[in-house]
């Protein structure tokens, strides 16, 4: 494949500084004016300004000079990461959206057998086909929003075959789509109804035969668990977590979305990834995620749609602790693929700056994902994952509300073609049938 030299474009990235970056520095974005990019086979081989780059391609041999690619003076950001999805479901539940909206309690639809527990049932009974197809549609719609790579998460299968197919299937994913899929292991999102009860009973379950199996056929980099009131204690989260790191997984947890259960100071004493949601976490927690290293991903359409307060995503900037930002999409507590949506709302209710939000849902949000090496950011190296946005400045994400604010994504240096009905699939990608 030629090169190619992407030109005359506004570039806006974070610069990777071998860790996330917190405090003053999550906020520290550079620009290039009049910059260039130059890629090969779909990696940034380049990066400045115009008149650099284009002497760089001028000294190249005939057989290398690459084509050029003019970008019309647009502004030019990293792709979006999203690293935290439950996008592989088979049913939306609109009915409890209904409720919820007319004042039901999201954990009380959970106590009685709806909630995660009705998509636990609907995976069960979907054929692998119908659940490869909607995991495929929700990848498709975040990256017609500028995702380019997101993670999903198991855990509505709640038992060894379940929990096991439903990974399957997002590896499957994964490879049709043409953006990156991580995949976590999330056997404890929810106590299944045969465990009713019996919850130990069924920790012992996820950690004596699922975990094993997961880590062995080596499907999921992290293991992720809910660590709520009426779903998995701490003490309970903590055996799921210490088996997980000592099968190799990476860390992740549910942490304080709804109660404060010292899910925060869990993640900073298992040495977590990340502690995700945070809604209702405490200073010392947050502080002590900050000691210990742990990144915040922070889900502010997950507070928006829960109609909660939103993290104090300001708070953590200011001690800090390097926050990340996901849609958390899944067909219960936020039913939304949008990255540029959450971004929006980490601007306007969570008062982070354009630039802070650009680095949370890029880079920072690639840390969380342990895929910095190769995304997040612009940079010589990394692999060129670019959106071509409809403004002047990332402010422009959060300022157009309501609609696509990209217009064009940049995959490897490819272009997804936003108008094909299955952008996303690679090209001959075809859906796989098979039985459950
Ligand atoms: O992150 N909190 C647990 N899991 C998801 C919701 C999953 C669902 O409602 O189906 C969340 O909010
Ligand atoms: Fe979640």
């Amino acid at each position: 494949m030629p090169a190619t030299l992407f030109h005359n474009a506004s570039i806006f990235t974070p610069l990777d500084a071998k860790a996330p970056l917190s405090g003053p520095r999550q906020g520290n974005v550079k620009n290039i004016p009049h910059g260039a990019m130059l890629v090969r086979d779909g990696v940034i081989a380049a990066v400045g300004d115009e008149n650099e780059i284009f002497r760089l391609a001028a000294d190249m041999r005939d057989a290398e000079v690459p084509e050029t690619n003019n970008l019309g003076g647009g502004c030019v950001i990293p792709g979006f990461v999203d690293p935290h999805t439950h996008m592989c479901f088979a049913r939306r539940r609109e009915n409890e959206f209904r409720m919820r909206i007319a004042g039901a309690d999201y954990l009380d639809i959970l106590k009685a057998g709806g909630g995660i527990l009705r998509s636990v049932k609907d995976v069960r009974e979907a054929s692998d086909e119908d659940l490869l197809r909607v995991t495929l549609e929700n990848i498709q719609n975040a990256c017609r929003s500028g995702t380019t790579s997101l993670e999903i998460k198991s855990g509505y299968g709640l038992n060894p075959a379940d929990e096991l197919s439903m990974l399957e299937i997002i590896a499957k994913a994964g490879a049709l789509a043409r953006i990156d899929v991580t995949a976590t292991f999330m056997g404890a999102h929810a106590v299944p109804d045969e465990y009713k009860n019996k919850a130990e009973e069924y920790v012992d379950l996820v950690i004596n035969e699922m975990l094993p199996a997961v880590a062995e056929q080596g499907i999921a980099r992290y293991c992720d668990v809910f660590c709520e009131q009426g779903v998995f204690g701490r003490e309970q989260c903590r055996r799921v977590l210490s088996s997980a790191r000592d099968l190799g997984l990476g860390l992740k947890i549910h942490a304080d979305e709804v109660h404060d259960l010292g899910g925060a100071k869990l993640a900073a004493e298992m040495r977590a990834v990340s502690a995700e949601h945070l809604l209702a976490a405490d200073a010392d927690g947050l502080l002590a995620m900050a000691a210990g290293g742990v990144l915040a991903v922070l889900l502010p359409a997950t507070a928006y749609s829960l109609r909660k307060p939103y993290a104090r995503g300001r708070d953590m900037i200011n001690m800090n602790l390097p926050v990340a930002l996901a849609t958390d999409c899944n067909p219960g507590s936020c039913f939304c693929e949008s990255m540029p949506f959450v971004f929006g709302l980490a601007v306007m209710n969570m008062g982070f700056t354009p630039e802070e939000a650009l680095t949370a849902s890029t880079l920072n949000a690639a840390y969380a994902v342990g895929d910095n090496a190769r995304r997040g950011s612009l940079e010589p190296g990394k692999d060129a994952d670019f959106l071509l946005l409809d403004g002047e400045t990332p402010a422009a994400v959060a300022y157009h509300a309501g609609t696509n604010p990209v217009r064009r994504v940049y995959k490897r240096g490819r272009e997804l073609v936003i108008d094909n009905p299955q952008p996303c699939m690679a090209a001959g990608g075809g859906h796989h049938a098979g039985g459950r």
